[in-house]
């Protein structure tokens, strides 16, 4: 009996320790948690293996497919049963079973076996499919559209739209919303409000390409009558904007409400005439840039439920659709990600006050009033900074009146956020209340897309870590469904120069992939018939200058999602584009293998006096052809990379035979061999070709060396770039031998340096290295684009984790930090899609140096470990945790 009883025990004992420390995790298909609208034919399916054992390797793994939770949990594939597959492959496995029916929910799960051991089964995950890419008619009908009656224009007001259905008294197996709702909108299902998305739906370039999201319904339905409702906002798409905006219409609606019943059938009800609507309701006027009005004496309890009076409403107008095709929006949406608490509230003119949320930030007020009188009015206005007098600067923000209003209905305490609009900022006016408000009656609703913290990164200086703090903020600011420059004045636009860096920096902090792969479709859906793509996509502006540096980001993004992710479908669906428009610019502008044409520069240099927005000093200024001509170097290589990874082996030889002319003609028409330098020898000048691999054999020192003299000599140890070279300025001075000066540009706090803008009150990044002192008409106080590669280097060189060489998304990873003599230590991690990787080091007393480093299962480093010498010892490790000692 007692032995027995200890075998029980011993084997509990044993099976949950096996579970513990080897088990598969974090499935995803198309690299999302149980999407509901997956598209591909062929999902990709990812794990990740979590153990705490050293050296563990997946040697098979077994993938069930299910069409019922049920079959799935009696492990029975009947929609696909790989067998047990010997591989060591855990992501993007592709499902390889019955042909997937669309909008049809599936549920799978993996069993992997390792080196040490058995996983066992993994929990279920789920997916959906949607309806096929492209199609676009789910038979519904538009709604929305123009605006009935005479409503001005400056103010037009939500819509909202309603319909009551019954539904078959039949046990439900799932029920979905698909919806569109252009510009904003919620969905509301018996008066619950959908998902807890905001800011819904992502924008795209609405002529070409429309987004659509899918809500899990089943658990608001009920028996019998039911009913939706759906608000629709502006957007930035106000008749206000339109003068400056590119107009792509009214709000308007596209929805298909699906059940699935558990025996098989299915009912439908969609989007047509038979909706009702109305603009009486309480959001009185709405836009991105200029803010929101709530009159709350309109509000219509129930709306959104059975049996509410609609009879004033109308008949929904039927209208047209904007044209671009569907495709599903894999990537999370914008939700509030993080709340700020006010620091304080100052009375700065009677009955005017000023709250400070002590941080530039991006969402909106949720506030907390006190017995306002019916009709009674509440001004919020927001700004980024303030006057000498403590009132809010906003000349900065250019045409956006950024001021939200709420009109009290009387009921003692009210609360109240808007819900079509954020703004961009650390103050908050607030007007015409009987009382002096405290702060701890608002809250800052921080929204941006809503993305996993992948990275961590902090050491012992607090200037990095404060600048990486502002990097940070600065970076989810400016998440709107696509990169924007800036959040707060009338611009808020996807500029595409200032990611082509940026992106790839912004992946260690943040799971940037599928928001990225998505900005990829919104800029291949602006190419033009010759091959030209914008420098801004969705291109709100219609700002076509053909230029080599801005769209340069469609293939560096690419590039990103391919190295961080492992992930190669974005290069091999746009690869065609990408050759389209590099043939585009080679035909149209190259002349005798020079590209001439140029737009923005070396944009925003540190310039020569305060008040400048751009310099006027021709020694800061790098000639535009030299940067045009370097990047059709550069990105013809990388198109030489992709069309290998794409299956475009036929393209590789005239593209790399090109490459080879244009260096030829780039060095003969820039490079000084007498001295050494190109052009006016600016650094930016000297960098791209130094980065690039264009400088003739021998001439590397020298060119380096040029831009050591112009930094510290010219300009004292700082930074004397604009984006273009700020792109490449802290790897191009560590890849050769300059790490010094490179952490003095990290840590510098006088100008020109990130640090000087944190010493000088930025809670962020600014637009300008002057910003506190340049000129307001384009100065915003939230832009990332001047981060260029500071991220990268953080995490890439002085934590030291990157991909080894010809490795993507970490397989094989390359452990090798810099140690600079002023730092004593760096902690830092990153979730890859295998783990978390992980590299901390401390010094120690004379000279040592303990580093602590973790590589995820199923990947190996090659691990560089600092020597004395200033040299590094390279080793081989396998997957694990370990402490290494060494003596620098
Ligand atoms: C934007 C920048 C952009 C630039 C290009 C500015 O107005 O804010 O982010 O890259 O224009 O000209």
């Amino acid at each position: 009996m007692v032995s027995r009883f200890i075998i029980i025990i011993l084997s509990a004992l044993m099976s949950v320790t096996a579970f513990a420390r080897v088990s598969t995790d974090a499935l995803t298909t198309e690299m999302a948690v149980n999407p509901l609208g997956v598209e591909n034919p062929a999902p990709r399916l990812s794990w990740k293996i979590i153990t705490d054992r050293n050296n563990v390797k997946q040697t098979s793994y077994h993938i069930l497919v299910a069409s019922s939770p049920e079959l799935l949990e009696s492990s029975v594939g009947d929609v696909w049963d790989s067998g047990v597959v010997k591989s060591d492959q855990s992501t993007y496995v592709e499902y390889a079973g019955a042909p997937l029916r669309p909008a049809t929910r599936y549920w799978w799960k993996v069993n992997v076996m390792t080196n040490k051991g058995k996983c066992g089964w993994s929990g279920p995950a789920m997916f959906q499919t949607g309806f096929p890419e492209g199609e676009n008619s789910w038979d519904a009908e538009w709604i929305g559209g123009e605006l009935p009656g005479d409503i001005p224009m400056e103010a037009v007001p939500a819509r909202y739209l309603r319909k009551s259905f019954s539904i078959k008294q039949s046990p439900i197996k799932y029920a979905s919303l698909y919806i569109v709702g252009l510009g904003l909108y919620e969905a509301y299902i018996n008066g619950h409000r959908l998902g807890d998305g905001v800011l819904l739906q992502a924008p795209t370039e609405y002529f070409q390409s429309v987004r659509y999201d899918v809500h899990d319904i089943g658990e608001f339905l009920r028996n019998g009558n039911n009913t939706i409702g759906v608000t629709l906002g502006n957007g930035r798409h106000t008749p206000e904007r339109m003068r400056t905006m590119r107009w792509f219409g009214f709000p308007r609606m596209y929805s298909r409400l699906e059940i699935v019943y558990a025996d098989g059938s299915r009912q439908s009800i969609y989007s047509d005439s038979s909706w009702k609507m109305t603009v009486n309701g309480p959001i009185r006027a709405n836009s991105e840039f200029d803010g929101e009005i709530y009159d709350a004496r309109l509000e219509m309890s129930g709306w959104a439920e059975n049996g509410y009076d609609d009879s004033s409403w109308s008949a929904a107008p039927v209208t047209g659709a904007p044209g671009g095709k569907f495709a599903y929006q894999l990537n999370p949406p914008i939700r509030i990600m993080d709340v700020v608490t006010p620091k304080s509230i100052k009375e700065t003119s009677p009955g005017t006050y000023v709250l400070d949320m002590g941080q530039n930030m991006v969402g909106w007020l949720h506030s907390k009033f006190r017995g306002g009188k019916p009709g009674q009015q509440v001004n919020i206005r927001f700004a980024e900074t303030l006057n000498p007098d403590g009132s809010l600067y906003i000349d900065n923000l250019r045409s956006a009146k950024p001021q939200d209003t709420y009109i009290f209905k009387g009921t003692g305490e009210e609360s109240w956020a808007p819900r079509f609009t954020y703004h961009g900022f650390r103050y908050a006016e607030i007007s015409g209340l009987d009382y002096a408000p405290s702060a701890n009656e608002f809250m800052g609703m921080v929204v941006h897309d809503e993305m996993a913290n992948t990275g961590s990164f902090s050491c012992s200086n607090d200037v990095i870590n404060q600048i990486y703090k502002n990097a940070r903020w600065g970076i989810r600011g400016n998440y709107r469904g696509m990169p924007t420059d800036c959040p707060q004045r009338d611009e808020r636009l996807p500029w595409l120069g200032d990611r082509t860096t940026g992106a790839y920096g912004e992946a260690f902090p943040f799971g940037n992939h599928l928001f990225y792969a998505k900005w990829l479709v919104d800029i291949r859906s602006t190419q033009k018939i010759n091959g030209g793509f914008p420098d801004i996509a969705p291109n709100y502006w219609d700002c076509f200058s053909d230029n080599m540096t801005w769209p340069a980001a469609y293939f560096t993004v690419a590039d990103m999602i391919y190295a961080q992710y492992g992930d190669v479908e974005p290069i091999r669906k746009h690869y065609p584009a990408m050759k389209r428009w590099l043939d585009h610019m080679k035909k149209d502008y190259m002349d005798g293998y020079i590209i001439e044409r140029d737009e923005h520069g070396d944009w925003c240099v540190p310039p020569e006096r305060p008040d400048l927005i751009h310099t006027q000093d021709s020694t800061r200024i790098t000639d535009g052809a030299l940067l045009a001509s370097s990047h059709l170097y550069y990105l013809s290589h990388l198109l030489a990379k992709f069309a290998r990874l794409a299956g475009h082996e036929n393209d590789v030889v005239s593209l790399l035979d090109d490459a080879d002319k244009v260096k030829d003609a780039f060095n003969k028409r820039f490079f000084n061999f007498e001295n050494g330098c190109y052009a006016n020898n600016t650094v930016t000048s000297n960098l791209l070709p130094l980065r690039f691999g264009m400088v003739p054999e021998g001439y590397k020192e020298k060119v380096m060396q040029h831009i050591v003299d112009k930094t510290e000599k010219d300009f004292g140890g700082h930074i004397s770039v604009g984006v273009m070279g700020v792109q490449h300025i802290m790897r191009g001075l560590s890849e050769n031998g300059c790490l010094d000066l490179a952490y003095k540009i990290a840590t510098n706090t006088d100008y020109p340096s990130w640090g000087y803008m944190a010493e000088n009150g930025a809670t962020t990044i600014w637009e300008l290295w002057n910003g506190n002192t340049a000129d307001p008409a384009m100065n915003s106080g939230n832009h990332v684009m001047l981060l260029g590669d500071l991220l990268i280097w953080e995490y890439s060189y002085l934590a030291g984790i990157s991909n080894a060489e010809a490795s993507y998304g970490y397989r094989r990873i390359k452990l090798k930090p810099y140690i600079p003599a002023d730092l004593d230590h760096v902690e830092c991690s990153y979730e890859s899609i295998y783990g978390t990787i992980g590299s901390s080091w401390r010094k120690m007393g004379e000279n040592g140096l303990e580093w602590n480093i973790s590589i995820p299962a199923n990947t190996t480093a090659e691990v560089w470990i600092p020597q004395k010498n200033g040299g590094y010892k390279v080793k081989n490790y396998k997957s694990g945790s370990y402490t290494i000692k060494t003596k620098i």
